[in-house]
């Protein structure tokens, strides 16, 4: 069995806590290290590394698991293309021939797909760099219209479709790639009727590259302001989310430590860079997610908004203030006066204006402050105390009383108000929402240990101490090789025992490869990511048990056992009450 060699061989060669500290800032702490975690948003670690076990374990979302999950997951890879992103890191080549996980013929392969995206984007370049008229007015779209120079159009691999139904196919399928594959990649499309065109057609197009420098996606804009759609993006395909990508990180990643700049649109960012702004980003057509943020924390500390000017824009920057925010980067935000958007503004007023501009950036609150008192006019008493009472409202929800302090000073002066009885004012509004949260922590807890919410273990809230008992069982028999030996020689325990579908298919398992010899099937082939991390849990617990968890072991057994002959003999009994039924039935009809 090769694969498995292959396997136990990446692990041995990948260590955990460097890994993860390739996308996640960690800390020592005794022999764990923690940090945020970078699958759900939170200001305080929950995301626990474990070196010793080569582990970790978010106690906020429950995902854990091995090296592997965590690339599953981070990476958003499947099991096979997860163990080959390690096996590059580590420098093992997969033999494909060998490998049942690497036989190609139902699995996407992903470096194919890039270097037909490379192919495509060359094709879009030459044919923008071509000798022939439309070729010439796609060149003076970008270089007349917006103003780029050619170092710029090259640096970002600027192209253009032409206006053609299948040049690019045509291109493409004389290089190989198959129309499926095209239109799978989103380079062409296919009709009801079968028959397959070009996606993009007489269109600018932008190449979209992800942080390793893999051609992911294109955009493509119309030359004309009147063609609708305006831009059309590729969908989402099997190397691209594009809730999950940023553009331009490719290159900002090299010039952000301290700062990425993240604005609306390609031309935005196009503008910037080619200003010397070389930390500009963007998210393209959607809304900011919370993967694009924690994506962007990988690389800085902090991010200024600049959308456009317009209602739209504005009310999108103190969506991004919040969800940047809570991924643990500070946000700041700036307006560019008298232009629509960044790429004008730069363009109206020049660099240096642009520079000053961004040393404006406003942090959260004074942005919010000013946007709360641009809602109401001030001068009407009534109105400045509503004002004041959304200003206290946004400054109780800030956790550092300096922090607090200062805002309240702020607002003090903008208002004319004694800081002294906005400070009661905010004082009061905190005790209330502690006192609101508590109860709903109180509640929350209970149902969560009552496992009612249990996504990953459904079955958890119909008996959860029986459930308990089950988790006790299997964390204890996946650690302990000499408990396998107990109770699968002994016969002690069988599926049935189990009352949860997820236990016995833990149970059923660990069994499989106990009788194979004590050999696992690595848990991210056979499981899901969350159940992976249940598993994981089920084990960290238990790992330091004085008499290696005998004692416990002893007692969850003879609880499964016990609550298992009382579920048997209520089903016995609701089985005779149906025979007797049917003896009835069975009477009247005769
Ligand atoms: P121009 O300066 O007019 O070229 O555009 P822009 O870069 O300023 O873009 P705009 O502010 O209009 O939109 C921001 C981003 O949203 C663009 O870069 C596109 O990624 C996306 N977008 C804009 N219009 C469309 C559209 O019609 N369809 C889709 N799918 N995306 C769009
Ligand atoms: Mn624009």
């Amino acid at each position: 069995m090769i694969s498995k060699q292959t396997i136990e061989e990446i692990l041995a060669r990948t260590n955990i806590e460097p890994l993860i500290s390739g996308y996640v800032s960690l800390k020592r702490a005794g022999d764990t290290y923690k940090g945020l975690c970078p699958f759900h948003s939170e200001k305080s670690p929950s995301f626990t590394v474990y070196p010793k076990t080569e582990s970790f374990y978010c106690f906020g979302c429950g995902i854990g698991g091995d090296a592997v999950t965590f690339i599953k997951q981070i990476e958003h890879l499947d099991y096979p293309d997860a163990l080959e992103f390690l096996a590059k890191r580590a420098g093992i080549t997969i033999m494909e021939d060998n490998d049942k996980y690497f036989r190609r013929e139902n699995r996407v392969d992903r470096d194919r797909v890039f270097k037909m995206n490379v192919d495509a984007a060359n094709f879009f370049h030459r044919c923008l760099m071509a000798d022939n008229p439309s070729a010439r007015a796609a060149l003076s779209y970008f270089t007349e219209k917006r103003g780029l120079s050619l170092s710029t159009i090259k640096h970002f691999g600027l192209g253009y479709a032409p206006d053609s139904f299948d040049q690019l196919m045509n291109y493409m399928t004389s290089k190989g790639y198959t129309k499926d594959e095209l239109v799978q990649g989103f380079l062409c499309g296919k009709s009801d009727k079968g028959t397959y065109y070009d996606a993009f057609r007489n269109r600018v197009i932008f190449p979209i590259i992800d942080v390793s420098g893999n051609v992911i996606a294109f955009g493509g804009r119309a030359m004309d302001n009147e063609t609708k759609p305006k831009y059309k993006n590729s969908s989402d395909t099997p190397v691209y989310k594009k809730t999950r990508h940023v553009y331009a990180l490719n290159f900002a990643r090299h010039s952000c430590a301290e700062t990425l700049i993240l604005c609306e649109g390609y031309m935005d960012v196009i503008a910037m860079h080619a200003a010397g702004f070389t930390n500009a980003i963007a998210t393209l057509g959607t809304a900011i997610t919370s993967d694009q943020a924690r994506l962007m924390s990988r690389y800085t500390k902090r991010v200024i908004i600049c959308y456009d000017s317009d209602e739209a824009g504005q009310k999108a920057a103190v969506k991004a203030l919040r969800v940047i925010g809570e991924v643990g980067l500070e946000a700041r935000v700036v307006s560019v006066p008298g232009s629509k958007d960044p790429d004008e503004y730069i363009k109206t007023f020049g660099k240096e204006k642009f520079a000053e501009v961004l040393n404006g950036a406003k942090i959260e609150f004074e942005y919010k402050m000013e946007s709360i008192l641009a809602r109401h006019d001030i001068n009407l008493p009534q109105e400045r105390i509503r004002a004041l009472a959304s200003l206290e409202n946004e400054i109780s929800a800030v956790y550092s009383e300096a922090e607090r302090d200062v805002y309240i000073q702020m607002v003090a002066t903008k208002l004319g108000v004694e800081p002294k009885s906005i400070r009661t004012d905010v004082a009061r509004i905190i005790a209330k929402n502690v006192r609101a949260q508590r109860q709903g922590e109180s509640q929350k807890a209970h149902r969560t240990a009552m496992g009612y919410m249990d996504k990953v273990n459904p079955d958890f809230a119909k008996a959860p101490t029986v459930a308990k008992h089950e988790e006790a069982v299997l964390g204890l028999l996946l650690i302990y090789p000499e408990h396998r030996k107990k109770v699968f020689d002994g016969g002690f325990l069988s599926q049935d025992d189990f009352f949860t579908e997820l236990g016995q298919r833990i149970f059923a398992y660990i069994e499989s490869a106990y009788r194979s010899g004590d050999v696992f099937t690595d848990l991210n082939e056979v499981f899901s990511p969350e159940e992976v991390g249940r598993i994981t849990k089920m084990k960290l617990t238990r790992m330091n048990l004085t008499d290696n968890g005998d004692t416990v072991l002893l007692e969850s057994i003879n609880a499964l056992k016990g609550s298992m002959q009382k579920k048997k003999a209520e089903t016995a009994s609701s089985c005779e009450d149906l025979s007797a039924l049917i003896a009835r039935l069975r009477s009247t009809q005769e």
